[in-house]
């Protein structure tokens, strides 16, 4: 098989990550276009492959040397871009939330599907290696019945909020804290537990002077169709390392994993075992925990193309997060009301 030929599109924060997956890999993939609107971005990204520029997202899918189109845009361009892309038969790479609204992201996933090439979403979440564990403890059994499960991602967003770009403006992210980080949480709890069956949610907005337009503050709790309790915070006024915390109650045990913790990932046995058992496998790395599932996720997308298999990631967990999503805002708008998810 040829290498792939990769364009990124949006050459903004997170692109040096999905860059570094494929440079990574440099006998399968090969970064040949780089676009982004602001064309100094483009060029200074491209510079480190050789990569062609662009500027207009249409043209670089319409390049017949783009074999991948990874996709790394404002949330409200992620529809339209990945429909050009899967029109074009490109494979396609897609950061989350995989669109704006359900409906859209549907119509992504069963494109893909109709038009057989690879895709997945960039759910960096399936890749971090606390929560690989989580997945082995949790369907070990060893926790019992799990009862509760709590979320909590601290952000601080200060200075992307109050510039005058897409950061908080609601029609180009289509809100805030909710689904931005929203999509971490609800892939993770979809993937580890299963269906939601009912939610509430409560959102707020505390940097009032910065011109964002969008909640900065969210809670979402209700119950998993599994029988447990779960409650999921966001937050992007934290003045803390950006970080994810995650904690599973069972009968007979309990998991906390915070990336910010040293060990970060610790097991407790009943009430009276205050020490706890760090979980092996899982290193403490504050700064490195978020790239590395990163450069995992590109690296698994490289080799599931190359394999002609699918991802870790299923891209339909992944619209389930977004409908999730879409129920919490429901619920927000209307006064934290109970809504079926
Ligand atoms: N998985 C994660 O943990 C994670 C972390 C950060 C961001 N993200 C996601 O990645 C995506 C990008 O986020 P980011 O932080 O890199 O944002 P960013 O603002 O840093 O970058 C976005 C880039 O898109 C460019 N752009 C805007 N309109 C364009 C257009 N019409 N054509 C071409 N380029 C255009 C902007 O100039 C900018 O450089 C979002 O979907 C975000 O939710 C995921």
């Amino acid at each position: 098989m040829e290498k792939i030929r990769v364009g990124i599109v949006g050459a903004g924060l997170i692109a040096p990550m999905h860059a570094a997956g494929y440079q990574e890999m440099p006998d399968q993939a090969e970064v040949v276009a780089i676009c982004d609107s602001d064309e100094e971005k483009a060029r200074d990204q491209a510079a480190m492959f050789g990569a062609r520029v662009y500027t207009d997202f249409r043209a670089l899918i319409a390049d017949p040397q783009v074999d991948l189109v990874d996709v790394l845009l404002p949330h409200h361009l992620h529809y339209p871009a990945a429909i050009a892309a899967l029109d074009a038969g490109k494979h396609l790479l897609l950061e989350k939330p995989v669109a704006m609204t359900y409906r859209e992201a549907l119509e992504i996933y069963r494109k893909a599907q109709h038009t057989g090439v690879h895709f997945t979403v960039a759910e960096n979440t399936r890749y971090v290696k606390a929560y690989i564990e989580a997945e082995k403890i949790i369907r070990s059994g060893q926790l019992g019945e799990i009862t509760l499960v709590r979320t909590f991602l601290p952000a601080n967003e200060r200075v992307r909020l109050s510039s005058d770009d897409f950061w908080g403006k609601r029609r180009h992210m289509g809100g805030g804290a909710l689904i931005d980080s929203g999509p971490h949480s609800f892939y993770l709890l979809k993937w580890l537990f299963g269906d939601f069956r009912e939610l509430a949610a409560y959102t707020s907005r505390l940097y009032r002077d910065s011109g964002s337009e969008v909640e900065d503050n969210a809670d979402v709790r209700g119950m998993l169709a599994c029988g447990a309790e779960f409650h999921c915070g966001f937050t992007f006024t934290a003045e803390v390392p950006h970080s994810e915390r995650l904690e599973v109650y069972g009968t007979q045990g309990s998991l906390i994993i915070d990336q910010l913790a040293l060990p970060p990932a610790k097991l407790y046995a009943d009430p009276a075992d205050f020490d706890g058992v760090a979980v092996e496998g899982v290193e403490y790395d504050p700064m490195g925990w978020h790239y590395f599932s990163i450069v995992d996720e590109v690296k698994d997308f490289v080799t599931s193309v190359w394999e002609d298999r699918p991802p870790a990631v299923d891209p339909l967990d992944c619209c389930y997060a977004v409908r999730v999503i879409e129920a919490a805002y429901e619920s927000a708008r209307s006064g934290h009301r109970i809504v079926t998810v």
